[in-house]
């Protein structure tokens, strides 16, 4: 096969940071996605109705002129949340919250210490139909940091999704096979995002022969077994599970350094990787719905009118990319080749 087109795609997960990063970030995800939810976890972060639209706005202001690119933005679930701020955030068109557990990842300092505080916020949520956008790790020191996903599982979200059965939930980057297990077994309220870098990885990328910090992101890369099942879910087509990258940009000194940052940066090539892993997975067939229409169904909107195509073209991820305001960023899969390239 020579091309492939597709509906246009959408990233159900990604960060643009602010201010200047966003004359980096946001063309890099208008080239072809028409959509993306753009997380909440600036500094400090975006917590209200009005601080979303002031955002959105600046990234407005930096999406190429004629594309056809529309973020969607969320707001950052804290301990002071009120059914207000949903009720606003919903009537300003905001689809959705993201739920980080305190200490859980990036700007997450300020986040949820007790969820169950939070329950009468997800009531207001569900009676809304706005989405519960969740980081499922737990973060209690003496739970090693390959269980946090499983052990989120286990005292959170079980319990979230029965107490609130209408209330759609999506559980972000999954990593593990308990996370895809736990979705597939669950109402259809329950979706989840996988990565391109979980489903291509493990944790030996991430620490044989020394350990490459451009592949640490969080949830940490686990073993090769969870691998395989999150690529044997997105093979199988199953309209649980959709594309969200989690691009995440952090300059290359940030990252190389002796406590690095977690993200990797993938908006350049974001659906060549997933091509590449439908492809290798004999799977081709099943892109179309993983990263176009079953992400736009869930949430609810229209799946995007216009299409776009790739061409099988070998190219080679840049080593390094310049930021507008000095720096560098080393992207997820620099140097390396793929198979397929956006026309
Ligand atoms: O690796 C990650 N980076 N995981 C997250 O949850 C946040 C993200 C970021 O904002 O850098
Ligand atoms: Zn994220």
């Amino acid at each position: 096969m020579n091309q492939i087109t597709l509906t246009r795609p959408d990233d159900w997960h990604l960060h643009f940071r602010d201010d200047q990063f966003l004359l980096e970030t946001v063309p890099a995800t208008a080239r072809c996605f028409g959509r993306a939810i753009v997380m909440p976890n600036l500094v400090p972060p975006v917590v209200n109705a009005e601080q979303a639209l002031a955002y959105r706005q600046r990234i407005q202001q930096a999406t190429p002129k004629g594309s056809p690119f529309t973020p969607l933005m969320t707001l950052y679930l804290t301990n002071q949340t009120s059914a207000e701020d949903i009720i606003e955030a919903k009537q300003a068109g905001i689809p959705a919250a993201k739920l980080y557990p305190a200490g859980a990842t990036t700007n997450s300092d300020a986040a949820v210490k007790g969820i169950e505080a939070l329950y009468p916020v997800f009531e207001t949520m569900s009676e809304q139909g706005m989405l519960l956008l969740i980081h499922g790790e737990v973060t209690d020191a003496h739970i090693d940091i390959f269980d946090r996903e499983k052990a989120f599982i286990d005292t959170h979200l079980r319990q979230i999704h029965q107490r609130f059965p209408e209330l759609k939930i999506v559980f972000e980057h999954i990593t593990t096979a308990d996370a895809a297990d736990f979705v597939l077994d669950a109402s259809d309220t329950m979706a989840a995002t996988i990565t391109p870098q979980h489903l291509m990885y493990n944790r030996n990328d991430l620490l044989v022969g020394g350990i490459r910090p451009h592949n640490y992101c969080l949830p940490v890369l686990k073993r090769n077994t969870h691998q395989q099942r999150l690529r044997d879910v997105v093979a199988s087509g199953s309209n649980k599970f959709f594309l969200g990258t989690d691009s995440a940009p952090h300059a290359k000194h940030t990252k190389e350094n002796a406590c690095g940052c977690a993200g990797c940066y993938s908006a350049w090539s974001a659906i060549e990787l997933y091509a590449q892993i439908f492809d290798d997975l004999g799977a081709l067939d099943k892109l179309e719905g993983f990263a176009a229409h079953y992400g736009a169904d869930y949430y609810g909107v229209a799946r995007n009118k216009d299409t776009i195509t790739l061409r099988n073209e070998p190219w080679t991820v840049p080593e390094m990319i310049d930021l507008p305001q000095g720096g560098q960023i080393v992207p997820f899969y620099a140097g390396q080749e793929l198979q397929w390239k956006l026309a």
